[in-house]
C-alpha cells in the first residue's frame, strides 16, 4: 500500500494544479530533448528517398555537428587524436598528393576503418568520406595500375578509353577503402609553361568537354554505392588553366594559382564549358581553384567568388553536389581568418580542406554563425549537399571497407587497358623516310633519361605529390617494353650515350622531364624549364649524328627541342605514359598504329607561349591536332 496523501494535496484546487504542472513538464521535456535522441531514425532507413533521409538527419543535428561535417582534415593532423573525429563530428579525411601511406589494400582498409569506427561511434553515427588524388590510377597504392596522365589521354582523342581508365582507377581505389578521388581535372591549359598542363586534356575546351562527362561517369559508375565506384571531383573551378605568366599569388610559382584575365564570354567558352559537361554527367563534387579571375573589375579569388559558385555553378548550371576548397585555399582569401572563412562559406564553399588546424576552422565558423556572419540556412545547405553524397555512396549502410575488389588491383586485364591507352596516346610528329615502324630485328642503340625510368614515365601524383624518378610501383619501363615487343632486336642501352654506337642500325633516344606537380613545375620557376636536360641534349646530338634515330619525348607538355632536330629522323611525343611502358613500344614496332594527335600547340620555343590555335599569330613547330598516322 502507498504512503497516505499529505494533507496539502487533499484540497482539489491544489491537486489539479499539481497534476497540470506535472503534465506540462512532461510535454516540455518531450519538446526540448536534444534533436536526434528520440523518434524513428528514418535517416537510417535505406529504403527512404535520400532527400528525406537528409532532411531527417539535418533536423537532428546540432550546429556543432553540422560544422563538423563541413570540415576535411589531413590524416597526419588527426591520426594522433582520432577521438576528435567522433567528438567533433569530422566529415572527411584525406591524404594529400596521393601519398602512398600504406603499401597494401588491407593496410589502407585497416587505417580507414579505424577512423570510420570513430565517426560511426559519434552520437548520430555519420560516417566519414575519405578522399585522395587518384588522378591517373590509384597513385597512392604500390601495385595499382598507372594510366597516362590526362594530356596523353587527350592526345588519344578517345573519351571512351579515358572513361575505362577512370572506371579501373575507381575500382582499384574503392577496394582500398577510399571513397572519393579529386579527379578529373577539367582544366584547359592555355600556356604550356604551366606545371599542371599534363593534368589537362589540352588547350582545346572542346576536348575537355568531350572528356569531362565520360570520365566522371567512369569514376562514379552506375551506382555510387558500388565497391567499384568513387565520388568524382571536377576541378579546379574556375579558370585555373588560363592564368597569365608571372601573376601567381604563391611564392616561387609563376603561373599556377595566378590570375586569369579575360571577358566573361571567354571564361564561359573556355573554362566553364567542361564544368557544365561534368555537372550534366552528375559529378558529385567540384573543387575550387587557387587561382583568381579578373573579368574587368580586378582579380577575385575563386574560393571567394560567390558569382561563379553560387550564381553560375549552383544556380545556372544546377550543380547539386558539394563544393570543396583546395588545400588551405580558404586561408589564401584574406589574412583575417574569420573574414576568409565567412567569405568562402558565403561564396558557396561547402566543405573546407582545412586540412590541419581543424579546431580553429570549426571554432571560427561557429562564431560566424553565432554572430550572423554566416546564416544557419547556408550551413544547412552545405551539410545537405555533403550528406546527399554520403547517402549516395552507401556509407550509412556499409561504412567499412569492402576489399573484395583488391584481387583485381594491378591485374593483367587492367594493365592491358593501360598499355592500350599508352599506345593510343603516342603522337608521331616526324617520320622521315618512313623510318617507323621498326622491324624489330635491328641492332638498336638506346639512350636517354626516360628509357629506363618508370618514375619519369609516370610523372607527378604518383606515390607522392611531386612523383619521383624512382620505380615506386610495378610496371614496365620503355626499355623493358622494347625488350618484350622486339625480342629479336639487339639492344645496347647507354643512358648518356657514352657507350660506343658501333654498328647500330638505329638509335632511339628517350628524353624526359623529371616529375613535378603544380607550381613547382611552372617552367622557369625552378629546375623545370621545358627544355632538354644537358645529358639528354648531348645524347640526341651524339646518337643522331651517328645513325638513323628516333627521339621519344616523355613529358607533361611540349619541350623546346627545335635546335636539336636537324639530325632527327623520327620524333614521337610519348607524354606521361604511365606504368605500362610497353605501350610506347607497341607502335614503335608496328604492333599498333600511331594515331595520337597533339592536344596542345607545340611551339618552336618557350618564348612563343602562350600560343593556342585560333591566335592571330600562330606559327608553332607543330600545330594543335597534328599527328602522323602509320599502318
Ligand atoms: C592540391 C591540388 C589539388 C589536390 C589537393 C589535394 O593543392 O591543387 O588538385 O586535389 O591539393 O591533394
Amino acid at each position: 500500500m502507498g504512503a497516505p496523501m499529505p494533507a496539502l494535496f487533499r484540497r482539489p484546487v491544489v491537486l489539479w494544479t499539481a497534476l497540470a504542472a506535472a503534465l506540462a513538464a512532461a510535454v516540455i521535456t518531450v519538446l526540448i530533448v536534444v534533436p536526434g535522441d528520440e523518434g524513428d531514425s528514418s535517416y537510417l532507413d535505406s529504403e527512404a528517398p535520400i532527400a528525406e533521409r537528409v532532411e531527417d538527419l539535418l533536423g537532428r543535428m546540432t550546429i556543432e555537428e553540422k560544422i563538423g561535417q563541413m570540415t576535411q582534415v589531413a590524416v597526419p593532423a588527426i591520426e594522433g587524436v582520432p577521438s576528435d573525429i567522433r567528438n567533433l563530428g569530422i566529415g572527411s579525411l584525406l591524404n594529400g598528393g596521393s601519398d602512398a601511406l600504406h603499401d597494401t589494400p588491407e593496410a589502407w582498409a585497416e587505417m580507414i576503418d579505424g577512423f570510420q569506427r570513430e565517426a560511426t561511434d559519434s552520437r548520430l553515427g555519420i560516417p566519414l568520406v575519405y578522399g585522395i588524388d587518384a588522378v591517373h590510377g590509384n597513385g597512392a597504392l604500390p601495385g595499382a595500375v598507372i594510366f597516362p596522365h590526362n594530356i596523353g589521354l587527350g592526345a588519344a582523342h578517345d573519351p571512351g578509353l579515358a572513361a575505362q581508365a577512370a572506371a579501373i582507377t575507381a575500382a582499384e581505389t574503392r577496394a582500398t577503402g577510399v571513397h572519393w578521388t579529386f579527379a578529373p581535372c577539367v582544366c584547359v591549359a592555355r600556356d604550356s609553361r604551366w606545371g599542371r598542363t599534363y593534368e589537362s586534356f589540352g588547350e582545346d575546351p572542346g576536348l575537355a568537354v568531350d572528356y569531362a562527362g565520360p570520365v566522371v561517369e567512369g569514376y562514379q559508375g552506375e551506382d555510387l554505392a558500388a565497391n567499384t565506384s568513387v565520388l568524382a571531383t571536377a576541378k579546379h573551378y574556375a579558370g585555373d588553366g588560363g592564368t597569365a605568366y608571372g601573376t601567381s599569388t604563391t611564392e616561387h610559382y609563376l603561373l599556377d594559382q595566378g590570375v586569369t584575365t579575360l571577358t566573361e564570354e571567354a571564361l564561359r567558352a573556355i573554362h566553364l564549358a567542361p564544368f557544365k559537361a561534368a555537372v550534366d554527367a552528375g559529378v558529385g563534387s567540384v573543387m575550387a581553384s587557387f587561382s583568381s579571375t579578373d573579368l574587368g573589375d580586378g582579380p577575385v579569388k575563386a574560393h571567394a567568388d560567390s558569382y561563379l559558385i553560387n550564381d553560375v555553378l549552383k544556380g545556372e548550371l544546377g550543380f547539386d553536389g558539394f563544393v570543396v576548397s583546395d588545400w588551405q585555399g580558404v586561408d589564401q582569401i584574406d589574412g583575417d581568418y574569420a573574414k576568409a572563412v565567412r567569405t568562402a562559406i558565403n561564396a558557396g564553399i561547402d566543405m573546407v580542406m582545412v586540412p590541419f588546424e581543424y579546431r580553429r576552422f570549426i571554432d571560427t565558423l561557429l562564431a560566424e554563425v553565432d554572430s550572423g556572419g554566416v546564416s544557419e540556412e547556408r550551413i544547412d545547405d552545405a551539410v545537405s549537399r555533403i550528406l546527399t553524397q554520403k547517402f549516395a555512396l552507401g556509407l550509412f549502410e556499409a561504412p567499412f571497407v569492402d576489399t573484395t575488389g583488391a584481387a583485381d588491383i594491378g591485374s593483367d586485364e587492367h594493365r592491358a587497358v593501360a598499355r592500350h591507352a599508352a599506345a593510343a596516346s603516342q603522337t608521331l610528329l616526324r617520320n622521315d623516310d618512313d623510318l617507323l615502324p621498326l622491324a624489330g630485328d635491328e641492332a638498336i642503340y638506346l639512350a636517354g633519361s626516360g628509357a629506363d625510368s618508370l618514375g619519369r614515365q609516370m610523372g607527378g601524383w604518383t606515390a607522392s605529390w611531386q612523383g619521383t624518378v624512382d620505380a615506386v610501383t610495378e610496371g614496365t619501363s620503355i626499355l623493358a617494353g622494347i625488350e618484350e615487343v622486339a625480342p629479336n632486336a639487339a639492344i645496347t642501352y647507354s643512358e648518356k650515350a657514352t657507350e660506343p654506337i658501333g654498328g647500330a642500325d638505329v638509335g632511339i633516344v628517350v628524353v624526359a622531364e623529371d616529375p613535378y606537380a603544380e607550381g613547382i613545375g611552372d617552367a622557369g620557376a625552378g629546375e623545370h624549364d621545358m627544355r632538354l636536360s644537358e645529358a639528354d641534349a648531348a645524347a640526341v646530338d651524339t646518337v643522331c649524328a651517328a645513325v638513323a634515330c628516333v627521339v621519344i619525348v616523355v613529358s607533361g607538355r611540349p619541350i623546346e627541342l627545335t635546335s636539336h632536330l636537324a639530325e632527327v629522323d623520327a620524333l614521337v611525343a610519348a607524354w606521361l605514359p604511365g606504368s605500362e611502358g610497353a605501350g610506347v613500344a607497341d607502335p614503335l614496332f608496328g604492333g599498333t598504329p600511331y594515331g595520337g594527335r597533339l592536344p596542345v600547340t607545340w611551339t618552336r620555343s618557350n618564348d612563343q607561349e602562350p600560343m593556342n590555335a585560333g591566335d592571330p599569330i600562330y606559327d608553332p613547330l607543330f600545330p594543335l591536332g597534328f599527328g602522323l598516322q602509320t599502318g
